[in-house]
């Protein structure tokens, strides 16, 4: 009988832990084509793109072999890797969202993120006057599954309103 009271007891711990986790997003920025990749400890978000503006970065900042884009599904089943420090939990009210710039075809770099926005899922596209394009795609993860901002950049749906996304995005990570 104490036994089973044992079971009951961690069982009722167990769905307790279950119940207190929320799913999660991918949190890092990959800063793009990067020559010395030693010299990346010594990087900062403050030092590439300072303080109170709207460029979107994250800590870590992570830089990949051969300047491809970050392969984040083998980042999430990456077993040795310390996967949480990529990772952040998406709380009640908080969206993933990942946030590329775009060169003539070029994915310069990507931000991974937690964020509040007043925007429904999908992809937002702008275009700058310099021909730099920006996109942010707002998604909402699941629990127990790879973070959902882990999908590829899309680059061809040009979708009106995201000076609107990107504001509700700055907004929120301010
Ligand atoms: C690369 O970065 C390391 C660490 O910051 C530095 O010691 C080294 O001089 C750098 N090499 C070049 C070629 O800039
Ligand atoms: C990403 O690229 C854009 C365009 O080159 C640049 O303005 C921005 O500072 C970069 N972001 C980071 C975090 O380096
Ligand atoms: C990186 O570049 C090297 C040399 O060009 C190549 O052998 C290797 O397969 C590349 N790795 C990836 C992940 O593309
Ligand atoms: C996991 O990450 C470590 C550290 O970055 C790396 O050395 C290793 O090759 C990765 N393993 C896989 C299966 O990608
Ligand atoms: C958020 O979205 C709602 C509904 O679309 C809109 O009425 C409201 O003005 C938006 N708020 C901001 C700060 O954009």
């Amino acid at each position: 009988m104490p036994l089973q009271l044992l079971k009951l007891l961690l069982l009722l711990l167990l769905l307790r832990c279950l119940k207190a986790e929320s799913p999660q997003c991918f949190h890092f920025t990959w800063i793009g084509p990067y020559d010395n990749k030693s010299n990346i400890a010594k990087e900062s978000c403050d030092a590439r793109v300072g303080d109170f503006n709207e460029i979107p970065c994250e800590m870590p900042l992570v830089v990949t072999p051969n300047d491809t884009v970050p392969d984040v599904k083998a980042l999430w089943k990456n077993e040795t890797l310390n996967r949480e420090h990529y990772l952040c939990q998406m709380s009640p009210g908080y969206s993933c969202v990942k946030y590329s710039y775009i060169f003539k075809g070029g994915i310069q770099n990507i931000t991974y993120m937690c964020a509040k926005v007043n925007n429904s899922n999908g992809c937002y596209r702008e275009t700058q006057a310099t021909g730099m394009q920006v996109e942010a795609c707002v998604c909402t993860s699941k629990l127990g599954l790879i973070p959902c901002n882990s999908s590829p950049t899309a680059l061809s749906r040009p979708i009106l309103g995201l000076a609107m996304a990107l504001l509700s995005v700055f907004i929120a990570v301010k």
